[in-house]
């Protein structure tokens, strides 16, 4: 007689490794409660801006309901060529150099996968988007936190990173505007980054999904600047400019050598991005400069609000410099990060994630 099947004998023990995002097993709770305010999830609450939604319906009339070459529709390339280099000072070959992806999260799967032999090590700096340490793990790297603190504005320095570097350290991940913090980077800073890295032959992957959001000063892509592009993997994407989760649609951009590698993954696995996502993204991409600058508006005005009134109440909270987040000390109450989110939603019906998900920096 065959022995009783017990399926989880059946998933990879890396896999088993790795807990549950911190976010969603919070939201999992507060999905099945009404009259609850949700803070917690990295979603604008705005509705994708309606002539990019026409977009997606006029491409749907067309008949616009096929594959697409496997890098993405070529005039959307050609338009996100055209914004990096206006808005970014970086110039990529639409032909080679840029691949359409489904949102930044398969972009960065891509580059991992693309780049990690196992064991390398991969540098980010903490408290972080919560995918970053698992998907290092699953793909067989070594995740390599360096923590960031509130004193400095949640920015990391190049001597920190210095610090952790060993002869396995292969990639340093940056994340500015950062979630959850809404750290943001000097330019000059960015420059001793850059030299580190120039120094220790690293590969840079900057994930600049919140840079249209940044509120102080000029965003400064470590992308543009000297000797970084070669050795740079830029993500970006739609859904936090132009309030575009649900289209899934992003993009990865760099040196025609490693955008082959990405696309081979994503060949296999993913073949192209959504058609009808990418005609919206064409649209947002070419006319949603306003949209993005009236909801960064909005932002702007609600940190304003939430930040005064945190620290008015004793919560103290660093002015985030960008992004939609807001990441107060909690130290004050005497709690863990987890017991005052349980508490705030259980006695206030306030929905928040505790800092512990975003690492133990968090
Ligand atoms: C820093 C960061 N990177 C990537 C993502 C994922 O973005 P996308 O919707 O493009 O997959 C998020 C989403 O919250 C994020 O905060």
């Amino acid at each position: 007689m065959a022995p009783p099947v017990q399926p989880k004998s059946f998933v990879a023990r890396h896999v088993s490794a790795i807990p549950r995002s911190g976010i969603r097993e919070f939201f999992d709770v507060v999905q099945n409660q009404s009259d609850v305010i949700s803070l917690g999830v990295g979603e604008p609450d705005f509705v994708t801006p309606w002539h990019i939604r026409e977009a997606a319906i006029y491409a749907l009339e067309r008949g616009k309901t096929s594959y697409t070459s496997n890098l993405g529709l070529l005039k959307l390339r050609e338009a996100i060529s055209h914004h990096l280099e206006k808005n970014f000072g970086t110039a990529y070959d639409a032909k080679n150099q840029i691949l359409i992806t489904v949102g930044v999260s398969e972009a960065l799967d891509l580059a991992l996968r693309a780049v990690i032999n196992s064991g390398d090590e991969i540098l980010y700096h903490e408290p972080c988007y919560v995918s970053y340490s698992p998907s290092i793990t699953m793909t067989h790297g070594v995740a390599v936190p360096v923590s960031c603190k509130a004193e400095n504005g949640f920015a990391v320095t190049g001597d920190a990173i210095e610090r952790v570097i060993t002869p396995r350290s292969k990639v340093l991940i940056l994340n500015f505007p950062t979630n959850p913090t809404g750290g943001t980077m000097i330019r000059t800073e960015l420059h001793k980054i850059a030299e580190v890295v120039l120094r220790h032959n690293l590969l840079v992957i900057t994930d600049e999904i919140y840079s249209e959001l940044t509120f102080e000063g000029d965003h400064v892509s470590i992308a543009s600047l000297p000797g970084m592009k070669e050795r740079t993997i830029f993500l970006h994407g739609f859904s936090k400019a132009y309030a575009m989760t649900g289209f899934r649609i992003g993009y990865a951009c760099g040196p025609s050598e490693l955008i082959e590698a990405m696309m081979k993954i994503h060949q296999y696995s993913m073949l192209c991005a959504s058609i009808i996502s990418q005609e919206a993204a064409l649209e947002a991409i070419l006319h949603g400069e306003v949209d993005t600058s009236e909801m960064r508006e909005q932002y702007r005005a609600r940190r304003n609000y939430i930040v005064n009134s945190l620290n008015a109440i004793g919560l103290t909270c660093n002015l985030p410099r960008g992004s939609f987040y807001a990441f107060p000390s909690i130290t004050s109450s005497g709690l863990s990060s987890k017991e005052f989110a349980v508490r705030l939603l259980q006695q206030e019906k306030v929905a928040c994630v505790p800092g512990s998900a975003f690492g133990p920096s968090g």
